[in-house]
């Protein structure tokens, strides 16, 4: 028995060893476990590359900080908040590519009523006014703006419907068509653009030689306003426009805040009567236009003809002009660009000045188009600012295009003229004497 006692205790004793190997064993091998099956917080890199974005440059984009789609819609201002609906309305992934033309946005709280012709009646209207909490404190251009901003068609007073008509499209192009914001009071300024850089017909390039066929028209509202009575000049505009036939008036108050309406306007009747002309000058008619020049340059961007199949995309949308980035609104209540923050929030998209932009006719009917899905703003350049972003397109910079003139010690000096397209500000009688200096062969600069 003790002999067996001893063994039995001699077995515990070896045995010993082995059991604590095997405590140890289930030991380590529980924490492998657990140390596998832990997975720590994810850490996101610092910077986050996008799968499919390839960065050969080694610049990685950084994680974004926020939900980079807005939610909080209700809080934007009113030109944002209408133009997010036209845009889900017409995006092409969420609704496929037959939206066709739907009309105004369907969102109750935003839809006027719509005539049988699919146009919206044009009268004053509060429903926008309405969701504007400050609307009665904003000043009067901006209120009345509120008030018919869902209004676009006005019907034509003075049409040219033969402007383009004589340009027999096959044999001689129109290349450019000069058109030209104007009120019914400028009759010397427009006469002194017929007689100087707004001549129609044939215009010879400056360098080239080259004679191009070029058209001028003037874009004319109602003159009426808040600014009182003024003198009749329906009849004196009547004469003038029967003996110069480059006269467009439409029925609506031509007044800064709805220039925008021009263009629009412009477009819908260059579709119609002038869809063959290359280029487009749209411009102020206080400005100076070197025109030859202007067609040396355009001649060198020209897209080939129909008939050449070598036709480069990139040509046909062509915007040239003053351009100006990272533009942010006034906010100076007593300016003329005043917008108010509850109409318009963030920064103006890329756009060329208004005092003078030049583009391609191709862009013009695209711009035709896409415009039904902006909705208007006050300022007609930043309003084709939108327009152009809206397809994709940057505005080319010019240094040529002096919106904000030149420094004031060389204004007198012809040639200082000499790399200048176009230069804003001149009066009627400014733009002869200058037109005369500048035929002239430019003396050595
Ligand atoms: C868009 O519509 C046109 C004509 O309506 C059609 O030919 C084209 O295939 C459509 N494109 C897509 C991407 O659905
Ligand atoms: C624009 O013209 C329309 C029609 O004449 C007018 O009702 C509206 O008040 C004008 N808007 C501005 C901002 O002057």
């Amino acid at each position: 028995m003790a002999r067996c006692r001893c063994s039995g205790r001699a077995l515990c004793l070896c045995l010993l060893p082995f059991l604590m190997m095997s405590h140890l064993l289930v030991y380590i091998m529980v924490s492998i476990f657990v140390a596998m099956s832990y997975t720590p917080e994810p850490q996101l890199p610092r910077h986050y590359v996008a799968p499919g974005v390839s960065s050969n440059s080694g610049a990685l984009a950084p994680h974004p900080l926020a939900t980079f789609w807005n939610l909080r819609l209700v809080e934007g201002a009113l030109w944002n908040r209408l133009q997010h609906l036209q845009d889900r309305e017409h995006n092409p992934i969420l609704k496929g590519n037959s939206t066709g033309d739907r009309g105004p946005s369907t969102d109750p709280n935003y839809m006027h009523e719509t005539e049988a012709d699919g146009s919206t009646p044009c009268s004053p209207d509060h429903l926008w006014a309405s969701q504007l909490p400050d609307f009665n404190t904003m000043p009067e251009q901006m209120q009345d703006f509120v008030l018919s901003m869902h209004c676009r068609h006005y019907s034509l007073l003075i049409d040219q419907p033969g402007l383009c008509a004589e340009q027999d499209a096959e044999t001689e192009t129109l290349m450019l068509l000069m058109a030209i914001k104007s009120q019914v009071g400028h009759f010397e300024n427009r006469q002194a653009i017929r007689e100087t850089w707004g001549r129609s017909g044939l215009v010879k390039e400056e360098a080239g030689g080259k004679r191009w066929q070029v058209r001028t028209i003037f874009l004319l509202g109602r003159q009426d306003g808040t600014t009182g009575p003024h003198p009749d000049l329906v009849a004196l505009l009547k004469l003038e426009s029967d003996h110069h036939k480059d006269i467009l008036q439409w029925d609506f108050r031509d007044t800064f805040f709805n220039l925008t309406l021009k263009d629009l306007l412009f477009w819908d009747w260059l579709s119609m009567h002038c869809p063959h002309a290359h280029f487009v000058f749209k411009g102020d008619d206080d400005v100076f236009v070197r025109t030859g020049a202007l067609l040396d340059y355009l001649n060198e961007h020209k897209a080939p003809s129909q008939g050449e199949n070598n036709r480069s995309k990139g040509k046909e949308d062509f915007l040239v002009g003053d351009v100006i980035t990272n533009a942010w609104p006034s906010r100076q209540a007593n300016t003329k660009y005043y917008i108010p923050e509850s109409f318009y929030k963030g920064v103006y998209p890329a756009y060329a000045g208004g005092g003078g932009v030049v583009y391609s006719g191709a862009l013009a009917l695209r711009l035709q188009v896409v415009s039904r899905w902006v909705s208007l703003f006050p300022i007609d350049d930043v309003y084709l600012g939108m327009c152009l972003h809206r397809l994709g397109i940057s505005p080319l910079h010019h240094p040529g295009f002096l919106t904000f003139d030149l420094p004031e010690a060389e204004r007198e000096k012809p040639c200082a003229y000499r790399r200048v397209l176009l230069v804003h500000k001149r009066s009627p009688k400014e733009m002869l004497t200058l037109w005369k200096e500048l035929k002239a062969p430019l003396p050595e600069c």
